[in-house]
């Protein structure tokens, strides 16, 4: 068997997933940069082939049974090991509560945590019989502590939060570990990719100037993010850490919250993501 471990990453056509792809190929990981759609790949694979780096882009899709169960098939076929799965794919949904359906609520989790698990359960049985393997999970500031409007987004990053400790008991055994990436906010297509409750839009919604508000802050806010780099750089350490831990936070912005958080009451951080949020 190769020497050279394999990387799997999902989201690879932009933002956090694009970069860690570049990351762990240019430091010798076969990188299996993965897309829903791959007529997006073509930067990725340019600058991959200038750099002669070890990285395949190919198909698929999170949300999907099949494509996900191909994909990790087809890696396999070719490389007879997965080291490192990188569950990335995902998108906010925005807004409030009372103003998102069911529906909206249910297709963020497909994305977001089914997505994940799907994946994760396609990579277990190789990882198990190779007795190695990691799990990284990127989750967010916002699967650690929840802010307004985002009510879905949060919460199927708290899952992924549940999932990945319950799992990391489960997989130890097997010699798998699990890790959880906790960026902060990143200067990404997030935003933009970011979809809106269909009745947040509705300027009769008793949440509408709120909602404006929060997206006006977030567009601002995302402008001085970090850049992604900065999070493949933590997944990558993270990987070779070995100090291992279950998880990293990814920027300057979620330490100094997470470092107040701990310190502090629950109705004093509250209060403190109130002002923050206003
Ligand atoms: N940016 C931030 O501030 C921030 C902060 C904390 C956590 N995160 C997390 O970081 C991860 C990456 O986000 P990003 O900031 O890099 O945003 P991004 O630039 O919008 O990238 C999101 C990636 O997920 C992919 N994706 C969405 N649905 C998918 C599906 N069904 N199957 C496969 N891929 C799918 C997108 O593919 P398409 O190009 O096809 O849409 C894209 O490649 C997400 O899990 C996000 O929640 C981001």
């Amino acid at each position: 068997m190769s020497e050279q471990r394999v990387a799997v990453v999902t989201g690879s056509s932009s933002g956090i997933g694009f970069e860690i792809s570049l990351m762990l190929a240019r430091h010798g990981f076969i990188t299996y940069a993965t897309m829903r759609d791959l007529q997006k790949r073509s930067i990725l694979k340019s600058i991959a082939d200038k750099e002669n780096i070890p990285l395949k882009c190919i198909q698929l899709d999170v949300t999907n049974d099949i494509s996900t169960k191909q994909a990790i098939e087809t890696i396999v076929k070719e490389s007879n090991k997965i080291d490192v799965l990188v569950n990335n794919a995902g998108y906010g949904l925005s807004g409030a509560l009372e103003d998102l359906s069911i529906n909206e609520i249910k297709i963020q989790f497909d994305t977001n945590f089914f997505g994940l698990i799907r994946a994760t359960q396609a990579v277990l049985p190789i990882m198990r019989k190779q007795k190695s393997g990691a799990i990284v999970n990127i989750s967010s500031g916002l699967g650690r502590f929840g802010i307004a409007t985002s009510s879905a987004y949060a919460s199927s990053k708290f899952a992924i939060e549940g999932l990945t400790e319950s799992i990391s008991y489960e997989l130890e055994p097997f010699g798998i570990r699990t890790i959880l990436v906790e960026p902060g906010i990143i200067k990404t297509n997030f935003i933009k990719a970011a979809v809106l409750a269909q009745k947040s839009t509705d300027p009769n919604s008793p949440y509408f100037q709120f909602m404006n508000n929060m997206e006006d802050g977030m567009k601002k806010l995302i402008e001085s993010g970090e850049k992604p780099e900065y999070v493949a750089r933590v997944v990558l350490d993270a990987i070779n850490d070995n100090n291992p831990k279950l998880r990293y936070l990814a920027g300057k912005d979620v330490e100094q919250i997470m470092e107040i958080k701990n310190k502090v009451s629950d109705e004093d951080f509250h209060n403190m993501i109130k002002k923050m949020s206003s």
